[in-house]
């Protein structure tokens, strides 16, 4: 039996499995962007570190390793931003997705250039603002996500998202297997993205330490630190978080805590300091177990949904 389904998002994309793969600052770089690409789902380069330059190279280097559809995550409030949206152009990039800024400026340029727009939300009212500044689709991000938080979890965000929208729908935050996934799209999603269960595979670069301490990390080991800056992120709680959740209790400035964020989530991807560092994670943390590669982990999660959903056939009435 194929396990491929058709939705909206497949067929916009041009991909085999509605599967994305999120972006993340210091980890989707190319290798794991076209090791998904491959396996039939969306890699998204983690596109918010790189000035123009880098990121023209590193789509290209995605290009030498693939020849699949996948996508660039930019963020509008880079400095050169304008130079930054005439690559994604002149580079053809398919699709380009970003959480923060105002979608519509981002979208009057793009569209014309010929590049789609899936906004990240982390609320119905920005999912409306999206579809009404012109986007093609809308990933909706829930809470127990890893990275960038809103304040909505998942389960009531993306039915009330669905009906408000008639956008293609992506689920973000708490999936990272096939009932997941298949939970998602009970409640209306048409695709799912998922970063923190990307980070645990074998072609992802980031550093075996904080891979390690995702797999050993238990659902209850996350949480949100930034609530005082207005930057929640959703991390594992180790000595960098108890720092500055430290910070927010004795009210340290923003500045303060913004001098000390810096540089942290490289320290912890790719230097490998699971402490010292910032391990953004998802609560799904908890769910994983084990390092496959993304074909594995692809082909897995959608026999899971397609058994999750034969099973729900089966509840006797
Ligand atoms: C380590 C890490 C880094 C992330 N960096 C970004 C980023 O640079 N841009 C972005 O839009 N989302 C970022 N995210 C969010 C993911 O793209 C994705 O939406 C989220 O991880 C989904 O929730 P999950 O962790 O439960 O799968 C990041 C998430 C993680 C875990």
């Amino acid at each position: 039996m194929s396990l491929k389904i058709n939705t909206r998002v497949t067929e916009i994309l041009g991909i085999e499995y509605p599967i994305l793969q999120g972006a993340m600052a210091w980890v989707s770089f190319a290798p794991l962007v076209a090791a998904v690409s491959n396996a039939g789902g969306l890699g998204i380069i983690g596109g918010t570190i790189f000035t123009p330059d880098a990121m023209r190279q590193e789509i290209r280097k995605v290009r030498e390793l693939c020849d699949k559809p996948f996508g660039v995550n930019i963020i509008s409030l880079h400095p050169l931003i304008d130079q930054i949206l005439k690559v994604l152009i002149e580079e053809k990039v398919l699709v380009a997705t970003y959480g923060t800024g105002n979608p519509r400026k981002i979208i009057e340029i793009l569209k014309p250039g010929g590049v789609m727009s899936f906004p990240v939300v982390p609320s119905v009212a920005a999912a409306l603002k999206a579809e009404a500044d012109g986007a093609d689709g809308v990933i909706v991000s829930g809470c127990e996500g890893g990275g960038h938080v809103g304040q909505i979890s998942s389960l009531p965000l993306i039915p009330q998202a669905r009906d408000a929208v008639k956008l293609p729908l992506v689920a973000a935050g708490g999936v990272a297997d096939g009932r997941g996934m298949a939970a998602a799209f009970a409640l209306g999603a048409e695709g799912i993205q998922m970063g923190t269960r990307f980070i645990v595979t074998r072609e992802s670069p980031a550093h075996p330490n904080t891979k390690q301490k995702i797999i050993a990390a238990k659902i209850e080991d996350t949480l949100v630190t930034g609530n005082i800056t207005g930057l929640p992120v959703r991390v594992i709680r180790n000595q960098m978080a108890e720092e500055f959740l430290n910070m927010e209790k004795t009210k340290k400035s923003k500045m303060e805590m913004a001098l000390f964020g810096s540089g942290k989530m490289q320290l912890a991807f790719v230097k490998g300091d699971a402490e010292q560092g910032s391990v953004m994670s998802g609560q799904v943390a908890g769910l994983i177990a084990d390092e496959p590669t993304c074909g594995e982990l692809i082909q897995r999660i959608m026999r899971e949904f397609h058994e999750t959903i034969a099973q729900l056939g089966k509840i006797p009435n």
